[in-house]
C-alpha cells in the first residue's frame, strides 16, 4: 500500500512509499483511509521532539486522524462492520494514517457523523480529544465559568471554543487581527487580537484557561486566574504526573518534574493548579463528540485540503503556525 513515513528523525524527512498492508489483530479494525488531517504532533514525532516519550521503530508511516471505510474485523471485534463509516485517532503506539489502511483497535474508533463529509471527519478526532479531555475531564467546566482559550483560530482552538459554549462557559480566546472576527463567529465572547493588546492585562478571575503556546504565554495565563483557578497546559511543561501516567522511567519522572517546577511553584504561589494533558485515543468519547457533531454544536472547521501525493506540503503549511482550523490529506 502507499504511504507517506519516515525512515529517521530530522527536519523534513518524509517520503511517500510502498509497505505491506497491516496485519490485523483479534481487536483490530482495518480501514481503508479516505481523508486524514494534519497535527502539530506529525512535525514533533519526525524532527524526534518526542522519541523519549513515544519511542517508534523505523520505518514509521507519520498520521494522527482518520476517516475511512471499515474493510476487515478482527475475531474479537463486536462493534464494528465492513462497511460502516468511521474516524479515530489511534492510539499513539500504533499510528500510520497517511496510509491506504490502518488497523485500529475497535476500542479507539467511533462512527462517523452522518452529517458531514470524509475530509470534515477527520479534522476532528485528535484535536475535539484534546478539547475534551481539557474542558471536561480535567477542568470539569461548568455552566457559567469562565475560560480563556489561547489560539482560538488553531486546530484545538476552534473546536475547544466551540465545546466550552456548549458546556454553557462564558469564553474569551487569543487570536492576530485578520481572525478576530472570524473567531467570534464561532462562538467566543471576547477576542483579544494579540497583536493590539496584551491579554493578561484585560482579563481576569478566569476559572480555567487552555494554553496551547509558549512558556511566556503560559506563565501570564496566571495572572488572568482566579484562586482556585486551573491552568492547563498541552504544549507543557510536562508533569511528573504524566511522565508516571505514560510508563515513563523514574529518571524521567524526576526530568519532568524539574520542567515543571517553575510554573508550578508559581500557581501554587496564586493559589493556582497547574495541570499538563498529553491527548489519548478514545473511541467511547469520540462517540459522544459524534452526537455533538451530529446536532450541530460542533461544526468542522478546514482551513485547506491536500492531496495525498502532498503530504509533505500540508505537513509544511502547518509548520508555519498560521493554519485557520485543520489542515486535511485526502487519501482515496
Ligand atoms: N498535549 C496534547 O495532547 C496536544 C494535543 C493537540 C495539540 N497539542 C499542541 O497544542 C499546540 C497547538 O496545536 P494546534 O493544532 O491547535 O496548532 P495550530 O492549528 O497549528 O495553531 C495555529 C494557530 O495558532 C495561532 N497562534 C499562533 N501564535 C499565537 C499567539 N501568540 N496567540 C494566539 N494565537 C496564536 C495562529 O493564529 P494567528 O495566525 O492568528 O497567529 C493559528 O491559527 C501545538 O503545540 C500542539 O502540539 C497538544
Amino acid at each position: 500500500m502507499k504511504a507517506f513515513l519516515i525512515d529517521r528523525y530530522g527536519k523534513h524527512p518524509g517520503r511517500m512509499g510502498e509497505t505491506p498492508a497491516p496485519a490485523v489483530g483479534p481487536h483490530d479494525v482495518l480501514i481503508e483511509v479516505h481523508a486524514s488531517s494534519v497535527n502539530v504532533l506529525d512535525s514533533k514525532i519526525s524532527t524526534g521532539e518526542f522519541k523519549l516519550i513515544l519511542p517508534y521503530a523505523f520505518p514509521l508511516i507519520l498520521g494522527n486522524d482518520l476517516a475511512g471505510v471499515v474493510t476487515e474485523v478482527g475475531t474479537q471485534v463486536t462493534r464494528f462492520k465492513p462497511g460502516d463509516e468511521v474516524y479515530a485517532r489511534p492510539p499513539e503506539a500504533r499510528i500510520g494514517t497517511f496510509a491506504e489502511l490502518i488497523a485500529v483497535n475497535e476500542n479507539a474508533i467511533a462512527l462517523k457523523p452522518a452529517n458531514i463529509d470524509m475530509a470534515q471527519a477527520a479534522s476532528l478526532p485528535l484535536v475535539a480529544l484534546t478539547a475534551w479531555q481539557v474542558l471536561v475531564d480535567t477542568a470539569q467546566l461548568k455552566k457559567g465559568q469562565k475560560v480563556l482559550i489561547h489560539a482560538g483560530s488553531g486546530g484545538v482552538g476552534t473546536v475547544a471554543i466551540q465545546l466550552a459554549k456548549h458546556l454553557g462557559a462564558f469564553v474569551a480566546t487569543t487570536t492576530s487581527t485578520a481572525n478576530v472576527e472570524w473567531v467570534k463567529a464561532l462562538g467566543a465572547d471576547v477576542v483579544i487580537d494579540y497583536k493590539q493588546q496584551n491579554f493578561d492585562s484585560v482579563l481576569h478571575d478566569y476559572d480555567v484557561v487552555l494554553n496551547s503556546l509558549g512558556a511566556d504565554v503560559l506563565e501570564k495565563s496566571l495572572k488572568v486566574l482566579k484562586p482556585g483557578g486551573q491552568l492547563i497546559s498541552i504544549s507543557g511543561p510536562p508533569t511528573a504526573q504524566f511522565a508516571q501516567e505514560q510508563g515513563l522511567s523514574w529518571p524521567l519522572q524526576q526530568v519532568m518534574r524539574l520542567l515543571s517546577f517553575a510554573i508550578r511553584r508559581k500557581a501554587r504561589k496564586r493559589d493556582v493548579n497547574y495541570a499538563f494533558v498529553f491527548m489519548r485515543a478514545n473511541g467511547a468519547q469520540l462517540q459522544q463528540i459524534s452526537s455533538l457533531v451530529a446536532a450541530g454544536i460542533i461544526k468542522p472547521v478546514i482551513d485547506r485540503t491536500f492531496p495525498f501525493e502532498s503530504t509533505a506540503e500540508a505537513l509544511n503549511y502547518v509548520d508555519q503556525g498560521r493554519a485557520k482550523g485543520k489542515v486535511v490529506v485526502l487519501i482515496k
